[in-house]
């Protein structure tokens, strides 16, 4: 066992996490700031984006107001409009900085102006992006940036297994204590199979989404909400957390993958319309911008769709679209769908919705402070008020860049403020043995997939809802005996946070009577005349 002092941990390498530490390595250039990764640097949701970034650029045609009032509407009137606008408003700032670091967005044609794309519920053309690989252009260009500077340390294979808060101490804990503070964290090496105790003054989490609780979703292995559930078992508030969005189109691969493969939104923005497989076009059923409505409306229409066809999929039609454009534009996703026999200049693209975004976490205010005294958050494990019930299309990666800076704004006043916490007493691994059966954590890992999928998916209802919480009460309780006894991995620590996201989501659905944005339920189909965030 290691104990590392670091004055600054920050947990995750996607774009929240290095965009916070490049911003306070460079304000503090004599103080170390620690990176964990539980992979490789260069492994998160940040890495896959396709689509590319929100942010109002074209002041001719654009204006801060439209930006703001599309992501209003997409949030189903659970955004909180301060949050709304300091996003929209301080985005291009934002945006301009990670241009100064080195990342390429494409240009129009023989100019020297940004070809900006349109998305579901946008009302303008606004999207900044690199081809459809706008995640990795940037995930790159952070990574450059990070690696230039001496006093970031970035440890790869490092897993943040539990954040450290006076319970380790022996102190009582009681929740909702504006008193509770974070000292630092222990994390699994995965080289060495130590558990290390990593103390810090100020702790910042960003350790990204939860897809990985779905069956199919187009989030890589690492979404497994591991921030939300260490902020949820420090006694943080957590909120939100029924509202996960669907992305309507990943492509349809009968030889299931995970993640599943994303045809970008921007196809559509594109041109591309949705059609059964007859060739019919269906969204004008579903809401009058068809194929661009809001994702909620899409995959509620695709879902309904294929229900009352009994398909497994329905189709993006391309088809009629000019070839060298696309080609251009979308290059990956031509060569992904080639790769399974699709010509998406001949064939119409299969297409399925699959789990994408989670809209709640960690519960933040407008700098990026949780409920818990000395941690932060940031990115895809927070919910800052600026998502409400649907998240707008390519706002996360505009998020997630203003609340790292807002994050380095309040950190730099205060860091000098917190001291270590040196009586902090290392992992205690008592009781527990080497695992025997790994296929019991592989076995509960599929389980819980398919629960979440089948009862607490698209469309839910008050029966579903409560055979979920009756099974995964079980799954929780063997899980945690299994942790008792067990020593720690990474995967039955990521088998207990998703049970752990999953009771959060499922128990958040059941406490929201209504239908708003995401969360739709057969047996409270309206909204109700007044809002509610839910706090757990
Ligand atoms: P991530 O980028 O996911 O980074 C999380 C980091 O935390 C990773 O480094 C991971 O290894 C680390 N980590 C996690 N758990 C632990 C642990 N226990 N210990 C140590 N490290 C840990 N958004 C847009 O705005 N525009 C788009 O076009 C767009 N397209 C998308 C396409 C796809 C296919 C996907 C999956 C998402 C897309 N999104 C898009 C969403 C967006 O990419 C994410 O919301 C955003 O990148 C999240 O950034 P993040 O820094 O919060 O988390
Ligand atoms: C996409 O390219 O469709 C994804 C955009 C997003 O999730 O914001």
């Amino acid at each position: 066992m290691t104990r590392i002092k670091t004055d600054i941990l920050v947990m995750g390498s996607g774009i929240a996490g290095l965009t916070f530490a490049i911003k306070a390595a460079r304000h503090f250039p004599d103080r170390q700031v620690l990176v964990l990764t539980k992979t490789n640097e260069g492994e998160s949701n940040t890495r896959y984006a396709q689509g590319g970034v929100a942010a109002v650029w074209n002041h001719e045609t654009d204006t801060f107001e439209k930006h703001v009032e599309d992501t209003l509407d997409a949030g189903d009137g659970l955004c909180n409009e301060e949050v709304v606008r300091i996003v929209v408003e301080e985005g291009p700032q934002r945006v301009q900085e990670i241009i100064d670091w080195g990342a390429r967005f494409d240009k129009e044609k023989n100019s020297e102006e940004y070809d900006l794309a349109r998305e579901g519920g946008h009302s303008e053309h606004r999207i900044l992006h690199y081809k459809d690989l706008t995640g990795w252009e940037m995930q790159r260009t952070i990574m450059e940036e990070a690696a230039s500077l001496s006093n970031i340390k970035v440890m790869e294979h490092y897993f943040a297994l539990d954040l450290i808060t006076q319970h380790h101490l022996g102190r009582l804990v009681i929740r909702v204590t504006p008193g509770i503070e974070c000292y630092g964290c222990y994390a699994l090496n995965k080289q060495t199979n130590k558990i290390d105790t990593i103390l810090a003054r100020a702790t910042v989490v960003c350790t990204g989404g939860t897809g990985q609780v779905y069956r199919a979703t187009t989030n890589p292995v690492i979404a497994t909400g591991d921030g939300i559930a260490m902020a949820y078992r420090a006694k943080g508030r957590v909120e939100n957390m029924e509202f996960v969005q669907f992305h309507p189109t990943s492509l349809y691969n009968p030889v299931v993958e995970n993640p599943s493969f994303l045809v970008s939104e921007a196809v559509r923005g594109f041109g591309g319309i949705l059609k059964s497989a007859e060739g019919e076009e269906f969204m004008q059923h579903y809401d009058e911008r068809l194929s661009l409505a809001p994702r909620d409306i899409v995959a509620r229409a695709i879902d309904s769709e294929m229900k009352k066809r009994g398909t497994e999929c329905m189709y993006l039609d391309c088809r009629h679209l000019n070839k060298e454009d696309f080609l251009a534009h979308f290059p990956t996703i031509y060569e992904k769908c080639k790769s399974i026999g699709i010509d998406p200049f001949t064939d119409m693209i299969p297409v399925v919705p699959a789990c994408h975004y989670m809209c709640g976490g960690i519960m933040v205010d407008t700098y990026g402070r949780s409920s818990i005294q000395r941690l932060y958050a940031a990115g895809e494990c927070t919910s800052t008020g600026l998502h409400g019930a649907n998240r707008l299309a390519s706002n996360s990666l505009l998020e997630a860049m203003v609340y790292a800076h807002r994050i380095f704004e309040d950190v730099k006043d205060r860091l000098d403020t917190w001291d270590y916490r040196d009586d902090v007493p290392d992992w205690n691994a008592e009781g527990t043995n080497e695992p025997k059966e790994m296929v019991l954590i592989t076995q509960s890992m599929k389980e819980l997939k398919d629960i979440m999928s089948y009862y607490v998916g698209i469309v839910r209802s008050n029966i579903r809802l409560q055979r979920a919480t009756d099974r995964l009460l079980i799954l929780y309780r063997e899980t945690e005996a299994l942790y008792q006894t067990t020593a720690v991995s990474p995967q039955l620590m990521e088998l207990r946070n998703l049970i752990t996201i999953a009771y959060l989501i499922t128990r958040s659905a059941t406490h929201r009577r209504e239908s708003r944005g995401l969360h739709f339920t057969t047996d409270y189909p309206d909204k109700l005349p007044f809002v509610e965030q839910s706090v757990l």
